[in-house]
């Protein structure tokens, strides 16, 4: 463990290029031992030292939940990237270290479903890689969907043909091949479970074409975290640490926040979680919500802001931080 009883210091002891854009990490801890205990759907937080800043990016654990001397995590290389992922692709090497927090799971599997029907696009597929390992255990029918732009950017692809089967149905842009989600979903049994990582726009999809077919929002379950989109400067004011902060525009408000010296809780960094629920003191100008968290009423309200991934326009804007 690092001095910081919130990170794990772990050293890289593998990268693997899987695809043109996506990198497969290893990360041990260091000094031998084992990792903590995780589910499959958990991601950490890898903390990066940059030339400029630091970064702090989610990332899905993707190995098997029962190996724990390493762990293993894919890191898209993003066109519009604020520096995060070109910094895991550029500049961590085998035998870097890094600052990794204890995992968390936001998109665990439903213990009581029925059956499970997992759909990925593209990096999507790294949380289900370790929920399919909780499956094989299982008594419990499940399916993966996993979309890709075409067979050279489907990661990991031999690991789920080996393990998976016929269980598992690829389809290829290139090829135009689309997941069939309305026949998909309006054919499964009662119970069923169905969890969708990927594009927005097929999360989207997913959870409007369930809700047409009669599914309970209970058994929807999604996953998107939304790297906090850039826009304008601002500054904020902290009402009880009594300091001004200034956000530049590839910045966001909780790295700004952060890098003042003020803490505040957070576990997913990408506007699902709720953990980082901010009160707003004072506004004048408008939110810019940017989370999948707050209802569209509180949204509109104004007077909570999840700094992880939302942000501020106008002249005035006070935090009870
Ligand atoms: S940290 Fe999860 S919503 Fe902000």
């Amino acid at each position: 463990m690092s001095d910081d009883a919130q990170t794990i210091a772990v050293e890289v002891i593998g990268i693997e290029q899987v695809t043109p854009l996506i990198k497969h990490f290893k990360l041990a801890p260091v000094g031998g031992g084992s990792l903590p205990v995780f589910s499959g759907g958990s991601h950490i937080i890898v903390v990066m030292q940059g030339a400029a800043r630091l970064h702090k990016n989610p990332y899905s654990l993707l190995g098997s939940p029962l190996q724990l001397d390493s762990y293993e995590i894919g890191v898209r290389r993003m066109e519009e990237s604020r520096g995060g992922s070109h910094f895991m692709h550029d500049a961590v090497k085998v035998g870097s270290r890094l600052e990794i927090a204890h995992p968390v799971n936001l998109f665990g599997l439903d213990k009581i479903a029925r059956k499970h029907v997992l759909i990925a696009g593209g990096i999507g597929i790294t949380p289900f890689l370790a929920q399919l390992e909780d499956l094989h255990g299982g008594g419990v029918p499940y399916e993966m969907h996993y979309s890709v732009r075409s067979s050279r950017h489907a990661a990991f692809l031999e690991r789920l043909q080996r393990r998976e089967g016929e269980r598992l149905h690829m389809y290829y842009d290139s090829e135009g091949q689309v997941i069939p989600f309305e026949t998909l979903l309006a054919t499964q049994p009662l119970g069923t479970h169905v969890y969708v990582c990927g594009p927005v726009g097929m999360i989207n999809h997913v959870i409007a074409t369930a809700k047409a077919c009669g599914w309970p929002d209970s058994h929807v379950h999604w996953e998107q975290f939304s790297a906090p989109p850039v826009g304008d400067a601002f500054e904020v004011f902290l009402a009880r640490s009594k300091i001004s902060v200034h956000v530049p525009p590839d910045q966001s408000l909780l790295e700004s926040i952060e890098a003042a010296g003020v803490e505040v809780p957070y576990l997913c960094r990408g506007g699902v979680c709720g953990f980082c629920q901010t009160k707003v003191l004072e506004l004048d100008g408008d939110l810019v919500h940017n989370d999948h968290f707050l209802s569209d009423a509180d949204k509109a309200k104004g007077k909570s802001i999840m700094p992880c991934v939302s942000r501020a326009h106008g002249k005035r804007l006070v935090l009870d931080l």
